[in-house]
């Protein structure tokens, strides 16, 4: 049974954020994220303890939203992919050919939870093979909850975003987590200074949906990619790399 008044509640919370965004192009996105039915979905994951509240918007992209929650156990980030025609095109390049998803679903909304199961699944295996990611805690329809990297104020920033005192160290440490990602047979497929977050001088890995396994069609071309822009990075911060070189290292040859 639905408690109306909490549910009420939390509309209210949700409408406080409306207010405080200033910005016309923020608040339409939040809008767009909590349609009834997503709402109907939070309110889910308050009854079943995942968390108890929604804090603060982290971040408002064209296809995912991330909030920090406080949970019983600590802080909480919480990913919403948008329903929504952007999402779906931008997605649907990366199901086509992994076989872990079968035909393509033609249903929009399907194959956006399906995308949000998929990053979920991503994060579990990583983290299994001791890739430095978020630590996935709950999937439900088009949402996913992550251990959430930051301070009570503020979330970590990205590695495009913070100075890098060592960055050899870094570089190494990305490195080796690119090699545990290759170990257990996934390819991250978007890595950049973008997707890397900084808890303190440690890289985190995240925005994984789009990774795909080694055998995926297109796992050799996004993997060199991956490995091209963050050796690209870090050769402009000073730190000696060849491509081939770093490729060999993290294909453990
Ligand atoms: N677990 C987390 N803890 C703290 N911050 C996070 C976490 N996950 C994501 N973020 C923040 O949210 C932003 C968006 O997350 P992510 O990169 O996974 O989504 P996205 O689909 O790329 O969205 P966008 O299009 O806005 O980049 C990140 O750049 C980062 O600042
Ligand atoms: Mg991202």
């Amino acid at each position: 049974m639905v408690d109306e008044k909490k549910l009420r509640r939390m509309d209210m919370k949700v409408d406080s954020w409306r207010m405080r965004v200033k910005d016309a192009d923020d608040r339409k996105t939040l809008d767009e994220v909590f349609d009834r039915e997503t709402l109907m979905s939070v309110y889910k994951l308050f009854k079943e303890g995942i968390f108890d509240s929604v804090d603060f918007p982290i971040s408002t992209g064209k296809e995912g939203n991330v909030f920090k929650c406080s949970g019983p156990d600590g802080s909480v980030a919480l990913k919403v992919y948008r329903i929504s025609t952007a999402t779906f095109k931008h997605i649907s390049k990366y199901i086509v050919g992994d076989p872990r998803f079968g035909g393509v679903q033609k249903n929009r909304k399907k194959v956006i939870h399906m995308w949000a199961r998929k990053e979920h699944r991503n994060l579990e295996r990583m983290t299994s093979g001791k890739v430095r990611v978020p630590k996935p805690l709950y999937c439900l329809n088009n949402m996913i909850v992550m251990e959430y990297i930051g301070t009570e104020e503020m979330p970590a920033p990205l590695l495009k975003d913070v100075f890098v005192n060592s960055p050899e160290e870094v570089f190494d440490d990305i490195v080796e987590n690119l090699r545990r990602i290759h170990d257990v047979g996934l390819v991250h497929g978007d890595l950049s200074e973008y997707n890397i977050l900084m808890d303190g001088d440690t890289p985190v890995i995240i925005d994984v949906g789009q990774g795909v396994p080694l055998e995926h069609a297109m796992a050799e071309e996004w993997f060199q990619r991956d490995i091209a822009n963050i050796t690209r990075y870090f050769v402009k911060l000073g730190v000696e790399a060849d491509l081939e070189g770093v490729i060999k290292r993290v294909r453990g040859e």
